[in-house]
């Protein structure tokens, strides 16, 4: 059993309770150029970026993390060439295949962020069979944002808000952002406190957009498929040290 006070304590780290994010969102970024630079094709790149993701979400379950949100697909990754869009949804599909079970298993509640609704019959059904078999687990929440945008959840939970008004559920000054909030495909998730990129780039792409507001972020050079728990640990151990306002001051 480990202690109370530690979430982990191995050779290299020692975090304690109160420094842990609740919600880490991972921007899951290099897989292709890890793959070019070792002469192979960006798929291959992808089906190590699903070797990294196992051991993050191991790591996660470990340290009783509350919540962890990858960015697997984008809106805009329609837009790579067809082999490659046909990978990655060849990817999700066995991954939920091979993997839900042993999610379950570890107490993970799966959810998949996003139009879900615009991926193939088959993969809606074992999205829709992965959530429901892990629905009433308590553990780890694992959100898989997949033909997601952040803007899109936005436009969206908009529509479903303007939905209400005309139907007369709600008025418009019943309108505030604990309600917005509730209407994105995150429900009622906590905010994300640790946004990681891995890859190089410094930037959002469109990710978590709204639930990123007062995130504390974490950009690495290392790409996905080289992302080890030991990194994942250090940018949760360096979250430690920011000093939080939430736009007050001390
Ligand atoms: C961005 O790297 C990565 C993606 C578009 C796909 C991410 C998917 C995985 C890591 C697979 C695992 C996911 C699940 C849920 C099983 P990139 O291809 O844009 O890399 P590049 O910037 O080097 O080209």
């Amino acid at each position: 059993m480990q202690d109370d006070n530690n979430k982990i304590n191995n050779s290299s780290f020692l975090i304690l309770n109160s420094t842990l994010p609740k919600h880490v969102g991972i921007i899951m970024d290099g897989n292709g150029r890890w793959a070019k630079g070792l002469g192979l094709l960006r798929s291959a790149g992808h089906a190590a970026g699903v070797k990294t993701l196992k051991k993050i979400i191991t790591t996660a379950v470990n340290i009783e993390l509350e919540a962890l949100t990858v960015y697997a697909f984008s809106t805009e990754n329609w837009n790579r060439p067809h082999t490659e869009v046909d990978f990655l949804m060849h990817l999700f599909s066995e991954y939920l295949e091979k993997e839900k079970r042993e999610l379950n298993e570890k107490n993970v509640r799966i959810k998949f962020l996003g139009r879900i609704n615009e991926l193939s019959e088959s993969l809606i059904k074992q999205i829709d069979d992965a959530e429901e078999m892990m629905r009433n687990n308590t553990g780890l929440r694992f959100n898989v944002a997949t033909n997601y945008g952040g803007q899109d959840e936005i436009v969206r939970a908009t529509q479903k808000i303007a939905k209400k008004v005309l139907d007369g559920e709600i008025k418009i000054d019943q309108i505030d952002s604990k309600l917005f909030e509730s209407q994105l495909d995150t429900g009622n998730e906590v905010p994300i406190d640790l946004l990681i990129r891995t890859g190089g780039d410094l930037r959002v792409s469109n990710f978590m957009l709204w639930q990123s507001a007062y995130a504390e972020f974490w950009f690495t050079n290392t790409t996905f498929p080289e992302f080890t728990p030991e990194e994942f640990l250090e940018a949760l151990k360096d979250f430690g040290k920011r000093d939080r306002r939430f736009g007050s001051i001390k």
